[in-house]
């Protein structure tokens, strides 16, 4: 499988340690190896028609410019012309998401498959980038978009094939919910903010986080994956804890457990959505989560009641469900 990475930050490297890593168990169990031919970030493209050797790419990323590792450079959309199969965006995302649909509309164009862990995109432009997918009979997987590595879309396309799923419910966001709990037990806003960028749990422009966007996107994702339909965040309701300190403050001192939730649920013919805080009480499943976990129930007619719960949220595991995706388009190549 020949691939195009675009996005070299915390997730992107970890990709291409994995991929350097972990090839030999990749190619027994996807039947083919993963070759990166071309790599790119947001200052420029490199480039090895045969693949690259990724850790010359990782040593000259830890020095500044992907050009020292002696590839050849490329102009970006020539990317779309190489013999590749499939394009890997973990490149950051932008507040309108259309760089990114037009990066997918162009790749399916050219007969590429996209592999992405990039929410805005699909939070925005799902109807347009589903619908342009399927009439150029390409393919895209977006397992890592929610819930980090948590098996979460794959779990749901491959394991319950069967089934309807009737009710979701998860914590698929962990900064806000670790700035969430820091308030509850007593921090302010800004030292709980302060605390979780030191150590690297929410971003320096941690307001997509606090604001509760980063969960929203999360959860019309969810919603238009899971329930079939074609939401986009301009559609549903969404609280976090910025702009919502009045509701947090009443939490304190109540002894609960609260968790900013994705809950989708048929209704009918309807589907409600919502993206907030909500109590999570002694008999709840999501009980089972730790702090800094992630994880969710899915109700449905023919799998029952199934929790998953990842108990690790790092670029980590969100590279290796991106890996993963990969490994997916290998092995079910028709
Ligand atoms: N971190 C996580 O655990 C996690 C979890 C789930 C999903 N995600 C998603 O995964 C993506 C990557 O996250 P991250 O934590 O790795 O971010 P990051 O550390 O900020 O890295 C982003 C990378 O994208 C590159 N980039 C930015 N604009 C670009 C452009 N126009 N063309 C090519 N490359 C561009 C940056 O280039 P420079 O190196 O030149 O700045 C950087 O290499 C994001 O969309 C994020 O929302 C992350």
């Amino acid at each position: 499988m020949n691939i195009s990475l675009i996005g070299i930050g915390n997730v992107g490297k970890r990709v291409l340690e994995i991929i350097r890593d972990a090839q030999s168990g990749l190619r027994e169990r996807s039947g083919e190896s993963i070759k990166v031919i071309s790599a790119s970030d947001s200052r420029h493209t490199v480039y090895s028609e045969n693949g690259m050797d990724v850790s010359r790419v990782l040593e000259a990323k830890s020095r500044g410019d992907i050009r020292k590792s002696g590839y050849r450079e490329l102009v970006f959309d020539e990317i779309f012309s190489l013999k590749t199969e499939a394009i890997v965006d973990v490149a950051s995302a932008t507040p309108d998401g259309i760089a990114g649909r037009d990066l997918y509309l162009k790749a399916f164009g050219a007969g590429k498959d996209i592999v992405t862990a990039n929410k805005s995109p699909l939070a925005l432009h799902w109807e347009q980038i589903m619908d342009e997918c399927k009439q150029a009979g390409r393919r895209i997987r977006f397992e890592s978009t929610v819930a980090g590595g948590v098996p979460l879309f794959n779990l749901r396309d491959f394991s319950i094939i069967p089934s309807e799923v009737l009710q979701f419910r998860g914590v698929v966001s962990s900064s806000v919910n670790i700035i969430l709990n820091d308030i509850i037990n007593g921090r302010s806003f800004e030292s709980s903010v302060e605390y979780a960028i030191k150590q690297g749990i929410a971003e320096t422009n941690y307001h997509d986080d606090t604001l509760g966007l980063d969960a929203a996107r999360k959860t019309v994702i969810l919603a238009n994956a899971l329930f079939g339909t074609n939401l986009t965040l301009n559609d549903i309701q969404y609280e976090g804890v910025e702009g919502n300190m009045d509701k947090v403050s009443s939490l304190k001192g109540k002894g609960g457990l609260y968790r900013v939730v994705s809950s989708i649920r048929k209704e009918g013919s309807r589907t409600s959505v919502f993206s907030g805080i909500e109590e999570i009480g002694e008999k709840d499943p999501l009980r089972a989560l730790g702090n800094e976990s992630l994880g969710y129930t899915m109700r449905t007619d023919m799998n029952g009641e199934v929790l998953v719960v990842g108990l690790e949220d790092t670029p980590l595991e969100t590279a290796s469900g991106v890996v993963n995706d990969i490994a997916l388009l290998a092995k079910t190549r028709a």
